[in-house]
C-alpha cells in the first residue's frame, strides 16, 4: 500500500506539473464504528467570499481569543504539538469541545452553557464578519472545507475553512450552529478512515439547551444577531453527518487542491518560455557569432602587428580598429569598490538560492504536501540554516577574489547581517500584530528557538565555510590587472544605469509574476499553494533570464570600455526586485481593502522584506552569470 504510494507519487511528477503528490511517510488512521474521532480548532483567518473577493485584513485571531465565546473543552484547551514551519506560518491548533464518533449521525448537540456577547463583543465579533473571517477546524488532519464550485466548469472543489458569519444586508450574522459532513472510506471490512470534512454554517436565534449534551435548534428564518448595545445570549450547537464516499484515503486531499484555472499557469508558463528562448538566441549569437569575430579579429591584429612591427617597425590600422572589450582587459577584474559589502551579499544570495531551489525540488517531489502540515515552513528553515556553509565558502573565496583585506569582518558579517536584518524586520512587526492583540504574531518562545537555531548551527557552520573558502587559493584571473586605472570615456544613453536596469529587471520578472501572484494570494488569504512544478519551471526559468539579460548588459558596458561591471551585474539583475515589490502594491490595489492602517503596514512590511531577498538572489544570479562571462570572454583574447 504504502509503496504504491511512493510509486504513485514518483508516476505523478512527470506528465502533470500541477497534479498533487503525497508525502508518503503520512500514515493513515483508521476507525471502527463509535471510535472518537477528535476535532481540532484552528486560529480565525482572513479571507475573501466569493461575492466579493477582497482581502481586509492581515491578522489571524486565537480561536479561543475571548470575545468570540466559542465553546472550550471541560479542562480548558490544550495547544497541539506542531512543527515550526507550522507555528512560523500562523497555525495554533488546540483541543475542542466536539464529540464525534465514526460512522455515529447526531442531530443538534449543544456544546456548551449559552454565552453572553457583551455590547463590545459584539462589536468585535461584528467586525470580524465584515471582514469576512474563516473559522478552521482540523479534523483527523484534514481542514473544515466549504464546498465550491467553479465557474465555468461547474467542478466542485473544497475550500478550506467556512465562515464566521454572513453579511445579509445591513445585519451581521453570526454563525453559531454547524451542520458537519464528515466523508468516510471503508478501507477494509469494519476500518474506515476520514476522508473528506465539510461544514456547513448555520446562523439560529431560537437554539436552546436541554442539558446533557442536548439541544434544541431553532428556525433558519431567524438568525443571529449580536447586539451592539446590550447583551446577546448565544447558544452554540452542531449536527455530525457521516456519508461513506469511494474516495481511498490516498487520494482525498485532491478535492482540496484545486487548481483555479490551470489555462493561466500554462499561458504565463509559455509566456515566459517564448521571452526566454528569444533571450538566449540573442546572447548566444551575440556571444557566439559577435565574440568570435572579436576574438578573431584581435588575434590577427596581434599577429599583424607583430608583423608589421617586424617588417616597418610601425602599426599602421592597429589603433582604430583595437576597441571595444578588449581595452579594458587591464582593468575588467580590478576589484570593485566596496568589495566586503558586494562579497556578503553573494554569499547570502548563494544561500538563498540553494534554499529556494531546494525547497522547490522537495515540494515537487512531494515531501512537503499540504498534508503534511508545516513541512515547508521547517524545510525553508532547516535548508537556510544549513545552507549557511556556502554561504560562508562563497562569500570568502570571492572576498579573496577581491583582494579583500578585512578578514575578520568578511567572517562576521556574512552570517550576521543579512540575518539580523531580516529578524529586525520580522520583530518590529511582530510587534504592530501584537499590538493589535491578534494571534497572528509568532510566540517569543519560537522567536527565541530561531535565534538559537541561527546561532548554534548557521554560524558555525558559515564560519566553517568561511574558513575553508579562506585556506583555498585565490581564484585566478585570466588576464592582469594594470596599476593604474584607465579613464572610462562617456558613454550613451542606453548604458545609464536607471534605464538600463528598469529595462533588464522587467525580463527576470515577468517568468515568475504569476506564481507570485499566486504565491501571494496564497498567503494572505492562508490557501493552500501547490503548484511546486510550475514554480520549478518558473523558477528555472528566471535564472535563465536574470542570466541572459545580465551577461547581454555587461557585454555592451564592455563595449563601452566601462569595466565597473561587478556591481552593475548585480543591480540589474537585482532590479527585477522593484518590480515584485510594485506588483505588491499593484496587488493591493486590486485585491486588497484594508480597514485598518496597522494592516498595511505589516502587509507592506513584508512584501519590502520578500522583495529584498528576491534582490539579493535575482543579483547574485547576475554577478556570476558576468563573473563566468567575462572570465571566459577575456581567457580567449592574447594579451602581450
Ligand atoms: C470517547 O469520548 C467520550 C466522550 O468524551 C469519552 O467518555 C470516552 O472515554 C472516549 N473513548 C475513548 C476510547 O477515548
Ligand atoms: C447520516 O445521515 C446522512 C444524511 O441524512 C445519511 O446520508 C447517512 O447515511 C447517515 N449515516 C449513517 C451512518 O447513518
Amino acid at each position: 500500500m504504502r509503496r504504491g504510494a511512493v510509486l504513485a507519487s514518483l508516476l505523478a511528477v512527470a506528465p502533470a506539473p500541477g497534479a498533487a503528490f503525497y508525502f508518503p511517510g503520512v500514515a493513515p488512521t483508521s476507525y471502527r464504528t463509535g471510535d472518537n474521532v477528535t476535532l481540532n480548532v484552528n486560529h480565525l483567518t482572513p479571507a475573501d467570499s466569493q461575492s466579493d473577493p477582497k482581502l481586509r485584513s492581515v491578522f489571524s485571531f486565537d480561536y479561543y481569543h475571548p470575545p468570540f465565546h466559542f465553546c472550550k473543552p471541560d479542562g480548558g484547551p490544550e495547544y497541539i504539538r506542531e512543527s515550526l514551519g507550522s507555528i512560523l506560518f500562523g497555525d495554533r491548533i488546540q483541543t475542542s469541545p466536539f464529540h464525534l464518533r465514526m460512522g455515529v449521525n447526531e442531530t443538534c448537540k449543544s456544546l456548551c452553557d449559552a454565552q453572553t456577547f457583551t455590547g463590545r463583543d459584539a462589536v468585535f465579533v461584528n467586525s470580524r464578519i465584515y471582514q469576512g473571517y474563516d473559522l478552521n477546524w482540523l479534523i483527523d488532519g484534514l481542514p473544515a472545507a466549504q464546498q465550491l464550485t467553479e465557474e465555468g466548469t461547474d467542478t466542485p472543489f473544497y475550500s478550506p475553512g467556512f465562515s464566521l458569519g454572513e453579511v445579509d444586508g445591513e445585519n451581521p450574522q453570526f454563525n453559531n450552529h454547524y451542520d458537519i459532513w464528515i466523508d468516510y472510506h471503508e478501507a477494509s471490512p469494519g476500518a474506515y478512515r476520514v476522508v473528506g470534512v465539510l461544514v456547513d454554517p448555520f446562523s439560529l436565534q431560537d437554539s436552546r439547551n436541554l442539558g446533557e449534551g442536548r439541544a434544541e435548534c431553532g428556525a433558519i428564518s431567524s438568525p443571529v444577531v449580536l447586539d451592539e448595545n446590550d447583551d446577546s445570549v448565544v447558544t452554540f450547537t452542531y449536527s455530525v453527518m457521516w456519508r461513506l464516499s469511494p474516495t481511498p484515503f490516498a487520494t482525498r486531499w485532491d478535492k482540496y487542491l484545486h487548481v483555479y484555472d490551470p489555462k493561466i499557469h500554462w499561458f504565463s508558463l509559455v509566456n515566459s518560455a517564448v521571452i526566454v528562448v528569444f533571450l538566449i538566441g540573442m546572447v548566444s549569437t551575440i556571444l557566439v557569432r559577435t565574440l568570435r569575430k572579436d576574438i578573431a579579429r584581435y588575434n590577427r591584429l596581434d599577429q599583424l602587428a607583430l608583423d608589421d612591427f617586424g617588417e616597418n617597425g610601425a602599426v599602421e590600422d592597429g589603433v582604430q580598429d583595437d576597441s571595444g572589450w578588449k581595452l579594458v582587459h587591464g582593468d575588467v577584474f580590478r576589484p570593485p569598490k566596496n568589495p566586503l559589502l558586494l562579497a556578503v551579499l553573494l554569499g547570502n544570495g548563494s544561500q538563498l538560492f540553494m534554499m529556494v531551489g531546494l525547497t522547490i525540488a522537495f515540494a515537487l517531489l512531494g515531501f512537503l504536501s499540504p498534508s503534511n502540515r508545516g513541512a515547508l515552513g521547517t524545510v525553508v528553515i532547516i535548508f537556510y540554516t544549513l545552507f549557511g556553509f556556502v554561504g560562508g565558502y562563497v562569500s570568502s573565496r570571492i572576498y579573496k577574489f577581491f583582494h579583500g583585506e578585512a578578514w575578520k569582518l568578511c567572517f562576521f558579517y556574512t552570517p550576521v547581517a543579512l540575518p539580523s536584518i531580516i529578524f529586525a524586520i520580522f520583530f518590529l512587526l511582530n510587534l504592530f500584530v501584537w499590538g493589535r492583540g491578534a494571534s497572528g504574531a509568532v510566540p517569543f518562545t519560537t522567536m527565541l528557538i530561531m535565534v538559537i537555531i541561527w546561532f548554534i548551527i548557521s554560524v558555525p557552520l558559515s564560519l566553517a565555510g568561511s574558513w575553508i573558502g579562506f585556506k583555498q587559493p585565490v581564484i585566478e584571473t585570466p588576464v592582469r590587472t594594470n596599476q593604474i586605472p584607465r579613464q572610462i570615456p562617456p558613454s550613451g544613453s542606453h548604458l545609464r544605469p536607471i534605464p538600463s536596469m528598469a529595462l533588464a529587471g522587467v525580463l527576470p520578472f515577468g517568468a515568475i509574476f504569476v506564481e507570485l501572484y499566486f504565491i501571494m494570494n496564497s498567503i494572505w488569504f492562508s490557501k493552500i499553494y501547490y503548484m511546486f512544478g510550475f514554480l520549478f519551471i518558473c523558477y528555472g526559468l528566471m535564472i535563465a533570464t536574470s542570466a541572459a539579460v545580465t551577461v547581454l548588459m555587461i557585454y555592451f558596458l564592455l563595449l563601452a570600455e566601462n569595466y565597473h561591471w561587478q556591481w552593475r551585474s548585480f543591480f540589474t539583475a537585482g532590479a527585477s526586485a522593484f518590480y515584485v515589490f510594485l506588483s505588491a502594491l499593484l496587488y493591493w490595489a486590486k485585491d486588497i481593502t484594508f480597514l485598518s492602517w496597522t494592516s498595511g503596514v505589516v502587509y507592506l512590511g513584508y512584501s519590502a522584506l520578500l522583495s529584498l531577498l528576491f534582490f539579493i538572489v535575482t543579483g547574485t544570479i547576475g554577478f556570476f552569470a558576468s563573473w563566468l562571462f567575462t572570465m571566459r570572454i577575456y581567457k580567449s583574447i592574447k594579451v602581450d
